[in-house]
């Protein structure tokens, strides 16, 4: 693969849509057995038993990270061993044989390695790299899989938001929720984002970005963004709802808290009320794909908050810290970055 025969992409148009790539990294296991170490394929379809549990009852998982180009010239990984701690977790809940780290992390090298005319160049999106767990053996009965497959893809990727740092307009759902007590809203299951379909077309039929979905027992606190963690900052102070199970353990959402936290803010990580979201000075949503995007908007029932057109001064700082770091413009004094060579 030569890194110099490009693609033919405008990388000033990308959106956050898939991308057919050159290669991609797939391994196998047995339940009970050990994972085989894998191999890069031509990137292509897979075929699987129509009984596969995966195919029948959603035993799988995925993960998202990016590659980015780095101001030193280096393609760098945001503390990806965050993401396999997070599959490995998944696994554990969802009965698939964890990925071991290390197999993880050269599978994601491996395949932004082999796809390297596809990461963009600096500050024009990043090579997105999907990473899929799944229970692929035939099974009929609601038991997990006889067997399992990992695999790797990429996609090079724009903003997940249209605009970008533009504030967006969200609606808070009364209707439904991403997961419950219990379930496996904690985990990055594949089944918890089919449910997320419909309510987001619903809001982006009337306008809006996203959802933000309520918890399920008490209708009155806030979870996430869709597929993004929620922040708001009110008086200095900056909360975001608290990791009770129910809610993605975001690597961003993470790093965000650390950021503000050296930054000087208060942080918080709390039970959010809607009201108290619904007063805030400024809200933001942060993710792998969404970044830290600015909320414009929030409508809950009939009442409209408006936060304003522009980006809020803590959430510009906190952009700026987290994307430096992330594209190497600062120095990485966390160890948050690791070079893909
Ligand atoms: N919440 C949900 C439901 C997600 O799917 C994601 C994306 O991974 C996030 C939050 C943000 O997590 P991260 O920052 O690790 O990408
Ligand atoms: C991510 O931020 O990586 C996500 O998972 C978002 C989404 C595309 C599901």
């Amino acid at each position: 693969m030569l890194d110099n025969d490009l693609p033919e992409i405008d990388w000033d148009k990308m959106t956050f849509s898939y991308q057919k790539t050159d290669r991609m990294y797939v391994a196998h296991c047995k339940q009970g057995g050990e994972w085989e170490t894998g191999t890069m394929q031509d990137f292509g379809d897979i075929s699987i038993s129509p009984a596969a549990g995966v195919l029948n009852y959603g035993q799988g998982l995925f993960e998202g990270m990016k590659a980015q180009r780095a101001d030193d010239g280096s393609i760098v990984l945001f503390r990806p061993e965050r993401n396999a701690k997070r599959m490995q977790e998944g696994a554990k809940r969802l009965g698939i044989p964890p990925v071991p780290e290390e197999m993880f992390l050269d599978a994601v090298r491996q395949a932004v390695l082999e796809n390297l005319r596809w990461v963009p160049p600096m500050g024009k999106g990043a090579l997105y790299v999907r990473p899929l767990l799944m229970g692929s053996g035939a099974i009929l009965g609601v038991a997990p899989a006889p067997s399992y497959r990992f695999l790797v893809y990429v996609s090079p990727v724009g903003p997940y938001f249209k605009g970008g740092m533009k504030p967006i307009a969200l609606k808070i759902s009364d209707e439904f929720h991403r997961a419950a007590p219990g379930g496996s809203g904690g985990v990055k299951a594949i089944g918890n984002y089919a449910p997320g379909m419909v309510p987001s077309k619903m809001a982006k039929e009337e306008g809006y970005a996203e959802i933000i979905y309520l918890d399920a027992v008490h209708h009155r606190y806030i979870e996430e963004v869709g597929a993004a963690n929620f922040f708001c900052v009110k008086d200095g102070v900056v909360s975001t709802p608290e990791l009770t199970g129910t809610i993605l353990p975001g690597v961003t959402r993470a790093s965000v808290l650390e950021i503000a936290d050296e930054l000087g803010y208060e942080v918080r990580e709390e039970k959010v009320d809607v009201g108290y979201a619904m007063s805030a000075d400024e809200c933001f949503c942060a993710g792998t794909a969404a970044v830290i995007s600015p909320i414009g908007s929030i409508r809950f029932g009939d009442k409209v908050y408006e936060f304003g057109d522009e980006v809020g001064p803590v959430t510009q700082k906190l952009y700026d810290e987290l994307t430096a770091v992330q594209q190497r413009r600062i120095p990485d004094e966390r160890g948050w970055t690791v070079s893909v060579e």
